[in-house]
């Protein structure tokens, strides 16, 4: 499936914004620990989460209002990647996931080693911060921002379903659907909702539009890792840059062990519907002038929700 062209302009947008982001911290004590930090942030990632922020954001309004430009929106977008590619160095640790290549290269831990590994994603997770609490915006708004970051990132997100996702491993038994949603939700679904509720504050979105992106933001999150778990076992790990079949070895609990290949893939398919649900109001609220804005319509996030899905399909 291509990805739509408007993802890889976002990306390349990131991409360069993140390189002169780390050129302008060249004086860091330690040089290896900068390179390991952007070796694995570099290193060519989708960059969904920052796409969902940014069309969240345009879509509710986001460059029409006062505050409208890329200085807005960009340092939210460079966290998410910062926390982000912080979680998956962790994730491939040899203490969790015991992976060796991501996004196409070694992992941080093969390239460097396991204490370089472990530091850099340490360094990048407090970079994240950094980047919002430095953020040019209402100070409020900042600090809503920086609260709902760490909640969605700490232990009670992804690093909470990241601990839920290693229990599972040995308790496969007792694994339901609630149960793997529960994780889903957690280490996955918490960060890309985060980006979605981030980029309607960052709009000064309307408490209806808000709500829309949130609902979008929870069911895009699930359908993410249900489509990172179909692809494991359907994918080659050429084609996903990362090891495939890891799953299935290392008795993970997804939705393809719980449900089956065919099952979880119909629920791809629900979760998609959901998705695209949430984002009816989007089109017909505008919280300004309760017009329909032709800029203002939710064509773009229907057109990721629609590429996600047909990744894992
Ligand atoms: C991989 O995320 C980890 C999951 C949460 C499934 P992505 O598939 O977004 O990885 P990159 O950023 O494109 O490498
Ligand atoms: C990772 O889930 C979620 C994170 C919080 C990083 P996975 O372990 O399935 O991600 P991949 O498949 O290694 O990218
Ligand atoms: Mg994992
Ligand atoms: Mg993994
Ligand atoms: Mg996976």
């Amino acid at each position: 499936m291509q990805a739509p062209q408007f993802l890889s302009t976002h990306a390349t947008d990131v991409d360069q914004a993140l390189a002169s982001m780390l050129d302008a911290r060249s004086s860091v004590v330690a040089p290896s620990l900068l390179a390991a930090m952007r070796y694995s942030l570099l290193a060519g990632g989708k960059r969904i989460r920052p796409a969902l922020l940014l069309e969240c954001y345009q879509t509710c309004g986001g460059t029409e209002s006062g505050l409208a430009n890329i200085e807005t929106i960009m340092p939210a977008a460079l966290a998410i990647e910062c926390i982000h590619t912080y979680s998956l160095i962790h994730d491939d640790l040899p203490c969790m996931d015991d992976d060796d290549l991501r996004r196409g290269n070694p992992t941080c831990h093969k390239q460097f080693d396991e204490a370089t590994a472990v530091l850099a994603a340490d360094a990048l997770q407090a970079l994240a911060f950094e980047l919002l609490a430095s953020a040019n915006i209402d100070s409020n708004l900042r600090c809503n921002l920086i609260h709902s970051l760490a909640l969605a990132s700490g232990c009670q997100g992804m690093v909470g379903g990241q601990v839920l996702d290693m229990q599972a491993e040995s308790d496969s038994e007792g694994m339901d659907l609630l149960a793997v949603e529960r994780i889903h939700l957690h280490k996955t679904g918490a960060l890309l909702c985060w980006c979605c509720e981030a980029g309607a504050l960052l709009a000064n979105a309307s408490d209806k539009q808000f709500q829309a992106c949130s609902r979008y933001g929870k069911s895009v999150g699930l359908l993410f890792q249900i489509a990172d778990d179909i692809l494991d076992t359907t994918a080659s790990s050429v084609a996903l840059g990362k090891s495939a079949g890891k799953d299935e070895a290392q008795n993970k609990a997804t939705y393809v062990s719980v449900l089956g290949l065919q099952r979880a893939r119909e629920l791809a398919n629900e979760m998609h519907e959901l998705a695209i649900a949430a984002c009816e109001p989007l089109d017909r609220t505008d919280a300004k002038t309760s017009t329909v804005s032709n800029n203002n319509k939710s064509d773009h996030l229907q057109a990721l929700v629609h590429y996600i899905l047909e990744r894992g399909q």
